[in-house]
């Protein structure tokens, strides 16, 4: 028989994962999106349950080919952002963490029509110039939760994709918004032109609130998810000691 190493070190632990990129319809047949898959969110949900742990995961347009089939692993389906705060703040109230891996749109827009928008009026074969889109600001899900902690002690993550530019290297980036958003973690994935999105190797730095340095991981999804459980772990132990 073969030696098993399995880790448990999440047993008896609920937690929770948002993964994939939310969708804000215009109407019923278009919507404004983003490119998120979900992988990284569905690693972090398989990681957890392989770690012993009971998983919610909020899955924002995660094709369901990508979805685990781990009996551990609960799914909710959404697809906007209001749907994505209310599922994952329902799971909250009873969970030991909060993952939140999901790409969120920080804008939707202001209106829904009812009907598909047409391209001109009924009646006008005239090509008047479109409309512009006017958007809202959506709810900053992670800050509330951090703001909020649903369950007393729980811990709440966050995961934040960064490229650098004019103003700093992506981690002063990911400094900032870590001493921004309250959360007691965040995963800075440093992105560039080869790097964080689909197949390709990721580089991620772990900050807590105070923007320090916690723990570095590099290499694939599943890689990077180990690396953060074992993170969040550290931090519940502390917590409950
Ligand atoms: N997030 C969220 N709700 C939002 C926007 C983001 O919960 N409305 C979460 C994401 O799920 C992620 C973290 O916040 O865990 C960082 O998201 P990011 O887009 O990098 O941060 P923003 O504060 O939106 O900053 P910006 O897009 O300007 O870089
Ligand atoms: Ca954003």
């Amino acid at each position: 028989t073969e030696a098993r190493t399995a880790r448990t070190d999440l047993a008896g632990r609920h937690v929770v994962v948002s993964a994939g990129g939310t969708r804000e319809p215009l109407d019923p047949v278009r919507f404004l999106g983003n490119r998120s898959s979900g992988r990284q969110g569905v690693a972090l949900a398989e990681s957890a349950a392989r770690r012993g742990a009971r998983v919610t995961l909020v899955a924002a347009n995660v094709a369901d080919s990508l979805l685990p089939e781990d009996p551990a692993v609960t799914v909710h389906r959404v697809e906007t952002t209001l749907e994505l705060r209310e599922a994952v703040r329902a799971a909250a109230a009873g969970a030991d963490a909060v993952v939140m891996a999901a790409a969120v749109a920080d804008f939707r827009p202001a209106g829904r029509s009812e009907h598909k928008i047409k391209k001109a009026p009924a009646g006008d074969g005239s090509t008047a110039e479109p409309e512009p889109i006017r958007l809202t600001t959506n709810p900053d899900i992670l800050a509330e939760l951090a703001a909020d902690r649903l369950r007393p002690g729980q811990l709440v993550v966050g995961f934040a994709a960064e490229t650098g530019d004019g103003t700093g290297d992506a981690l002063s980036h990911g400094r900032d918004k870590a001493r921004r958003k309250g959360a007691d973690l965040l995963a800075v994935n440093q992105v560039g032109a080869t790097q964080g999105f689909g197949d390709v190797p990721n580089d991620v730095t772990v900050l807590d609130r105070a923007g320090e340095v916690v723990a570095r991981a590099a290499g694939t999804k599943t890689e990077v998810a180990d690396a953060l459980w074992t993170s969040v772990v550290e931090r519940l132990r502390q917590a409950s000691t």
